[in-house]
């Protein structure tokens, strides 16, 4: 795709392919969220089964924000999900029951790897002045940190 928006190519594909790394992983993410939606059990279920849709909403969102801004760079958006499976680096889990702890504890560790690929992908839009991946990546970033700190103190 023809693209001039002052940023050089090799760039715009470096970030293009972190972009897609990232929307592998969220696409694995979102099924996990519904996984844990429906299959959390115990006490806690009200309240989880609601935030958890909360999170998965969200996530649908951001993986919409972030294949829309790797065609804006000028490169195609990874759209199967065989492909998503092969790239992604957070793990599926098996249809089962799940405590609030099981939750709560895979979540800040997926978030928290989530986090630090952000922190790392913003840093080399940075490099290239994409402040536009730049911002995005800071604004989920955000997000994520606040849901560690919530998680964390769910978990006491
Ligand atoms: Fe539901």
């Amino acid at each position: 795709m023809k693209v001039d928006i002052g940023i050089q190519e090799k760039g715009r594909k470096e970030i293009a392919d972190g972009l897609n790394i990232y929307l592998a992983n969220l696409h694995v993410l979102y099924t996990k969220l519904h996984n844990y939606h429906w299959n959390i059990e115990g006490k806690s279920f009200f309240q989880l089964h609601a935030k958890l849709e909360e999170l998965y909403d969200g996530v649908a969102a951001e993986i919409d924000e972030v294949a829309e801004r790797v065609l804006q760079l000028g490169h195609r958006p990874l759209a199967t999900m065989k492909d998503y499976l092969e790239v992604a680096q957070l793990k599926e889990i098996p249809s089962q029951k799940y405590s609030s702890e099981d939750v709560c504890q895979t979540l800040l560790e997926d978030f928290s790897f989530l986090a630090q690929e952000l922190r790392k992908g913003a840093g080399v839009a940075g490099e290239y002045e994409d402040e536009v991946t730049v911002d995005m990546a800071v604004g989920s970033l955000a997000k994520y940190e606040k849901n560690i700190w919530m998680l964390n103190s769910f978990l006491g």
